[in-house]
This record gives structure tokens, C-alpha cells and sequence, in this order.
């Protein structure tokens, strides 16, 4: 039977209280064989794909540290998704070799007459999709330039549809991915940003900031990124440095706006002082820079890792609220007004 232990959390070096559950019974070989294969995959949404339609891309299974075959299909044998497929326990991956195709099948679905939902899922799967590219080339401005664009697109559906935003928020997946944590950090910044009446063009920005506000982990190395056990001192220094990191990356594009860097320079700032790279308090910590704390400490939580059991909303959200004196406490109350809502449309 598995069983719970307590570990903090690698990324937010967490305090006792925000211990989370963590699966103890990992077969060490096996997961390091994932992780070496993880990268040739891409974790794609049940929800854009639809049983009956021809796709031209194969499909896998990722569950048990495995990626199991389900669909074998190319350009020259285009094979229909079965509903079982739709059912199977596990994330849906696809190989990273065939994101062209999939990139030009969710192009293809725009076109199609689809309910709005679907639509938010397709761009939510076309953001991750250039978020994958920024972390694998964080220096090429034209993926900056992207991730704007799609920033712009997120935040036009969300100030234009109330309801889309839970769309828009993710599945728990059995494995987390940095380019879909960055795609729901930004959109649960922008839906705070929205909630607290945020005008359009600061929305934009705190959205931007947002979905690059992890860029500098693409040079911290795999086996520190990707480890199952709590880092060590050193480790852990070398993981802090991804703040830095993302900020130098980012001095170097010129389309990315100064109002934004509080979004990714101060994401593990904490309003007491005990947070990372300058320990900066309060009075000190930028709008952006709370509300991307906020947005990324929930769904840090919320994720479910191989080694790591997701956190219920409710739950994750007693842990953030405990912390009184890490978070603004006027945003959270919007961020857990916000969440509600979204709770509220899922039992429509
Ligand atoms: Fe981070």
C-alpha cells in the first residue's frame, strides 16, 4: 500500500507546515529511466483530442514511470481516437518529434466548429507547446515574442469570458511539466489580475512575466531539477539561482517590458522577509511580484509529480491562507474568491 510521508517541497524549501504528501515507494532505476526518456515526449490534453476524429501523430500513455504505446499513426496512416483512449488512467503524451503535427492539428481545429471550452483548451495547448520552445531555447527573442502573443490571447479570453478560466485550468496530470506549470501560473496571475480590476495593458504585462517567470530553470541542470528527494543545502542554492538566471535572460530582450520583471524576480519573495534570492520584504515586493507568489505556490501544490501526490484546491489553499504573514492577505482573499468562482462553474 503506499504510504504518505512528509517532504518539503524542492522548489519553496517549505516550512513544516507545508509539508506535502509524498509517494514513498519510488523504484529509483525506473524513475531515472523516465526522466531520461520524459524529454522526448510532450504531455498533451485529453481534451483536444475527440473520439472518432483522424489524427496523424501516435499516442502514448504515461503512467507507472512508463510511456505505453495506445494509437501507432503517421502522415501516411492517419488512425481515429477511440473512446477508451479518452478513458485510460495516465497522461496523454505524444512523441516531442511530432509536435509539428499536433501544431498543425490544433491549427486545423480552429477552424472547426467547436464549443468555446474546446477552443480555450486548443490555445491553452498552443501556448504550452511555445512555452516548451522558450525553455529549450530561452535566447531566441522571436519564443519572447510568442510567448507574448499567446499571453494576449489568454488574457483577452478571460476578460472576455468569466467562465473560461476554468477552462484554462489545468487538469491534475500524472506528471508535472514546467511549460504547463508556466501556462497556469499565467493564467491564474491573469485571472487575479482580472479579478482585482487590473486595466488591460498591466494585465498583459503581469501575464507576460508570469508565464516566463520560471525561463532561468532551463539552465539549472536535469538531476537537480528533476530530483525525488529533498535537495541538499547545495542543491538548493544552485536551484535558487534560477530567479537570477531568468532575470539575465531576460535583460536581453528588448520586447520584454520592465513592468514585468517583478513577476519573475520576486516569485519566491516572501512578505516576511524569509523568501528568495533577496529576502526582500513587504514594503519592498511589487504587485506582480505578490501575485505570481501567490499564483505559483498554488499550483506548486495543486501539481502531481511521480513522487508526489497533487493537493486538493481546498487544501492548498489552507496551507497558503496559514502562511498570514507570507502572502498579501487582500489578494489572497480575491485569489480565493476567484477560485470559488471557478468552483461554482464546475458544478454548473
Ligand atoms: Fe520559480
Amino acid at each position: 500500500m503506499t504510504k504518505y510521508v512528509p517532504v518539503e517541497d524542492n522548489n519553496h524549501q517549505r516550512a513544516s507546515s507545508l509539508e506535502i504528501g509524498q509517494i514513498d515507494n519510488i523504484n529509483t532505476t525506473g524513475f531515472q529511466r523516465y526522466f531520461l526518456k520524459k524529454d522526448d515526449f510532450h504531455q498533451i490534453d485529453k481534451d483536444a483530442l475527440f473520439s472518432g476524429r483522424e489524427i496523424n501523430f501516435s499516442i502514448f500513455i504515461n503512467k507507472d514511470f512508463d510511456f505505453q504505446p495506445v494509437i501507432n499513426a503517421s502522415d501516411n496512416m492517419p488512425q481515429k481516437v477511440s473512446p477508451e483512449i479518452l478513458d485510460m488512467e495516465g497522461d496523454i503524451a505524444i512523441k516531442a518529434s511530432d509536435i509539428p503535427l499536433y501544431n498543425k492539428y490544433l491549427k486545423f481545429l480552429e477552424d472547426v466548429d467547436l464549443p468555446d471550452n474546446n477552443k480555450t483548451i486548443l490555445m491553452k495547448e498552443k501556448s504550452k507547446i511555445i512555452l516548451r520552445d522558450v525553455l529549450a531555447d530561452p535566447r531566441d527573442s522571436e519564443n519572447i515574442k510568442r510567448s507574448s502573443a499567446a499571453v494576449e490571447k489568454i488574457a483577452d479570453t478571460i476578460l472576455n469570458n468569466n467562465d473560461a478560466l476554468y477552462d484554462l485550468l489545468s487538469i491534475i496530470n500524472y506528471d508535472y511539466y514546467l511549460y504547463t506549470h508556466s501556462v497556469n501560473v499565467a493564467v491564474l496571475s491573469i485571472g487575479l489580475g482580472v479579478s482585482i480590476g487590473l486595466p488591460k495593458k498591466e494585465i498583459s504585462n503581469l501575464g507576460l512575466g508570469a508565464i516566463l517567470h520560471d525561463i532561468g530553470k532551463s539552465s539549472i541542470p536535469p538531476e537537480i531539477l528533476n530530483k525525488s528527494g529533498r535537495l541538499t543545502e547545495s542543491e538548493f542554492k544552485i536551484m535558487k539561482f534560477h530567479v537570477l538566471e531568468g532575470a539575465k535572460i531576460l535583460r536581453r530582450h528588448k520586447c520584454f517590458p520592465e513592468e514585468s520583471f517583478p513577476a519573475v524576480t520576486q516569485h519566491h519573495e516572501k512578505l516576511s522577509g524569509m523568501g528568495y534570492p533577496f529576502g526582500i520584504k513587504a514594503s519592498n515586493m511589487k504587485l506582480y511580484g505578490k501575485i505570481t507568489a501567490i499564483a505559483d505556490c498554488y499550483d506548486s501544490l495543486t501539481a502531481r509529480t511521480p513522487y508526489k501526490y497533487p493537493l486538493a484546491p481546498f487544501s492548498a489553499l489552507n496551507i497558503i491562507v496559514k502562511e498570514t504573514e507570507n502572502y498579501d492577505h487582500e489578494l489572497l482573499a480575491a485569489f480565493i474568491k476567484m477560485l470559488g468562482r471557478v468552483k461554482k462553474v464546475e458544478e454548473k
